[in-house]
């Protein structure tokens, strides 16, 4: 396992000491989740920092699996009702995009500037602004300088940077505009988690029904009975992991999955044109490159 996929280290940076809680909150929409696990009975989730697990518990039957066990109890005590705490700086990714932000002034981000940003409703109007007030060339030059392989490398282990494009800083930020013409910001809680560091607790349904397990999604899957699952979400677990374990995910997946099960795989990486499936534009994260929606059977 630890050659097949970097993230057994429950780390970013190096694969040596005690695992660590990564992601106080989750960067992913699981509004596209549900939608495209409507009338679907079971689902198997990464448990990650628990949001999606949440969010999908209302409607479905959740396993939420994790390879890190820091990780995995979080997401268990927020299920239990542990919530969000305004202004704690909860993981890794947290703390690294908190650093980062620390930055803003001197490129003129002003948080006043950032509050009427984010309180604007009108995609038009918020291109305007994010190209008028924020996308300015001190905001770029240190935005790339920041994402470029050189200052990333102080943060991630080499398989985590593998995949990503070179220009992945100029990258981002073209998905952060097209998503800022696309969603609404006023209410895009995701907005204001990437900006402000804001928080964002789901909604909660009256009751979670979840259960928890601990390994690799593709060791767990592979022990489950045929056809145990209707629908899979799987986070960006293929990100810096080696193409032996994308073939043992995919063929888990098949086995695991009942005939009409769907998949949701997301990615850092820049998606191949052909990808007919990819919803990256519709994720309200406003991050991602890759968002495949696909049945489970056609999963490779
Ligand atoms: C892939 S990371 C990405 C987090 C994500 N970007 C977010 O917004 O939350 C999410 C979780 O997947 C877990 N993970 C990574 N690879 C895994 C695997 N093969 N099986 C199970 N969990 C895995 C990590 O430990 C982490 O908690």
């Amino acid at each position: 396992m630890s050659r097949e996929t970097p993230w057994y280290a429950g780390r970013f940076k190096s694969s040596h000491g005690a695992q660590q809680l990564l992601f106080g909150q989750m960067y992913e929409d699981a509004a596209i989740e549900q939608k495209a696990f409507e009338n679907k009975g079971r689902v198997f989730c990464i448990a990650s920092a628990g949001c999606t697990a949440i969010r999908l518990s209302g409607d479905h039957d959740v396993v939420a699996c994790d390879i890190n066990p820091v990780q995995l109890e979080y997401a268990e005590r927020r299920v239990l009702g542990a919530g969000l705490v305004a202004g704690y700086v909860a993981g890794c990714a947290e703390r690294a995009m908190a650093a980062a932000r620390a930055f803003a002034p001197l490129v003129g981000w002003s948080t006043r500037k950032v509050r009427a940003f984010l309180a604007l409703s009108d995609v038009t109007e918020q291109v305007e602004f994010w190209r008028s007030q924020l996308d300015t060339q001190r905001f770029r030059t240190s935005f790339e300088a920041l994402l470029s392989r050189a200052i990333l490398r102080l943060v991630y282990a080499p398989e985590f940077l593998a995949f990503l494009p070179p220009n992945f800083g100029e990258i981002l930020r073209r998905r952060l505009e097209s998503g800022f013409a696309r969603h609404a910001n006023a209410t895009n809680p995701f907005a204001r988690a990437l900006l402000l560091g804001e928080p964002h607790d789901e909604p909660r349904p009256a009751t979670c029904r979840v259960q928890f397990a601990l390994g690799d999604a593709a060791s767990y899957l592979e022990c489950c009975p045929a056809g145990s699952f209707d629908a899979f979400s799987l986070s960006n677990i293929l990100d810096g992991a080696q193409p032996s374990y994308r073939d043992r995910l995919s063929r888990a997946v098949r086995h695991a999955a009942t005939k009409d099960a769907v998949v949701v795989l997301r990615s850092f990486a820049e998606p191949q044109p052909e990808l007919i499936t990819n919803h990256a534009q519709s994720d309200r994260a406003l991050l991602w490159g890759v968002v495949d929606v696909r049945s489970a059977h056609l999963f490779e």
